[in-house]
């Protein structure tokens, strides 16, 4: 689990520096230059099947650990050990399962129909051939409040998930050091604050722009 979490949070930070180009003022030129070479390059298409399987295994590994955890616990320990757990570690399945939901959504709206080729095909001077204008599609997508409350609550349960999920992946690997453990803390908080509000930036943004 950890190591595929590690893998997912590598990701995120590629993905949403990515995503930044969604507010250049440039009519979605560089956003569908940077879509159409990352959905085109053989070795970025190879790792992205590497991202869909690792998003499945984490998912069942989630539920499995869980409902192994609870099985194994029982009613046993009535008095809940307050001091060690903190509200999203408690319920890190089920903030799991809502972004999991999220992903469906998203990637049902986006991905998928870019891949079934669904978008119109746009030039751009000073580069062979067309791509799929993606630029539209998100603009249209983040003109509805609907839409863009379902990122704020995805990215709500991000930031809960990653909160306690970038230091527990670490503590599960057994990279627990005196000098370093603080470092890797503050950094999981950081990350788990800066990243989720980097992606809901970009709906709101866009939905007042
Ligand atoms: C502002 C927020 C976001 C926007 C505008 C956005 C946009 C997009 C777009 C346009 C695509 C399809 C084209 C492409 O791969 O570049 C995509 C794919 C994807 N997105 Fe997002 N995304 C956002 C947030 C997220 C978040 C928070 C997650 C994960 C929790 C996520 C996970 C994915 C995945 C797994 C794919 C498929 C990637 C691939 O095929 O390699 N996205 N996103």
């Amino acid at each position: 689990m950890s190591l595929t979490g590690l893998f997912l949070i590598l990701f995120l930070i590629v993905h949403l520096i990515g995503n930044f180009q969604l507010l250049y003022n440039d009519g979605g030129e560089s956003f569908n230059l940077y879509s159409a070479f990352m959905t085109q390059n053989p070795l970025i298409k190879a790792i992205s099947y590497g991202l869909y399987f690792f998003i499945i295994l984490h998912s069942i590994q989630g539920v499995s650990v869980t409902l192994r955890n609870r099985k194994a616990k029982g009613n046993k320990y009535q008095v809940p050990n307050r001091k060690s757990s903190t509200w999203q570690s408690n319920n890190m399945m089920l903030l799991g399962l809502l972004i999991f939901a999220f992903l469906c959504i998203h990637m049902g709206d986006f991905w998928w129909k870019m891949k079934m080729g669904q978008y119109p095909m746009v030039a751009y001077e000073g580069h062979e051939g067309t791509v799929q204008d993606m630029f539209t599609r998100v603009d249209l997508a983040f003109d509805q409040w609907w839409i863009v409350l379902i990122y704020v609550i995805g990215m709500i349960a991000l930031f809960f998930h990653l909160n306690h999920g970038f230091q527990s992946a670490f503590q599960s690997l057994g990279l627990n050091h005196n000098k370093y453990t603080p470092f890797i803390k503050f950094l999981g908080k950081a990350y788990s604050i800066i990243v989720p509000l980097g992606f809901v930036i970009i709906p709101i943004w866009m939905y007042f722009n």
